[in-house]
């Protein structure tokens, strides 16, 4: 790849999505643990994780093709990424919504970057890397959608807990059919003989 201005700045737009990406694989790591006893719920979240460290590799491998080592220079995406990690608090408000809907505005983001990608890629003339952005946009996009879709079902789950539970112990496993993670043993009072 000859080195020209341009291709400097394809370069460090990589090392950009590199950084976005392994931000959200740490959000994800969070997010499994989040999920712990929701089996749906950390299905999706570890799927999402595999598929973000592929889209991890294949930049690193779009910056291996420029002769150049991933950048260890702290970006500003894996700041701005790294803000989402806030962990959930509490027994479960409404986190799980509001992190899918930060999830959905990381994807969207993503989508966006490789977009910007891709142009400047196929502007240098490399199609290579213009086609790897565009199989990891691909892929965004439909996490995106997939997310989406599963909202109205979180919501309602959110809100059917809140009724069964009015001590707000939100119980997000039930969305996608999953069963209620079992109540800790602290608040069985509260719930106990109520129902
Ligand atoms: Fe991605
Ligand atoms: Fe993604």
């Amino acid at each position: 790849m000859e080195k020209t201005e341009k291709s400097d700045l394809v370069l460090a737009w990589l090392n950009d999505a590199l950084a976005m990406e392994n931000a959200l694989a740490a959000v994800l790591q969070h997010r499994i643990k989040d999920a712990e006893g929701f089996p749906a719920i950390e299905e999706m979240d570890r799927r999402h994780l595999t598929e973000t460290l592929e889209h991890a590799d294949r930049v690193k491998r779009c910056i291996a093709r420029f002769g150049s080592k991933p950048s260890t220079v702290k970006s500003m995406f894996g700041t701005i990424f790294g803000a989402m990690q806030a962990p959930m608090t509490g027994l479960a408000k409404d986190e799980v919504i509001k992190n899918c809907l930060v999830d959905h505005a990381a994807e969207q983001f993503e989508v966006a970057s490789y977009t910007a990608l891709i142009a400047a890629a196929n502007e240098i003339g490399d199609t290579e890397t213009a086609e790897i952005c565009e199989q990891n946009r691909r892929e965004d996009e439909a996490m995106a959608a997939r997310i989406i879709a599963g909202i109205p079902a979180v919501v309602a789950a959110h809100l059917g807990s809140i009724e069964k539970f009015p001590a707000g112990r939100a119980a997000s496993g039930e969305m996608m059919g999953q069963p209620v993670a079992p109540a800790p043993t602290s608040d069985a009072a509260m719930t106990g003989g109520q129902d």
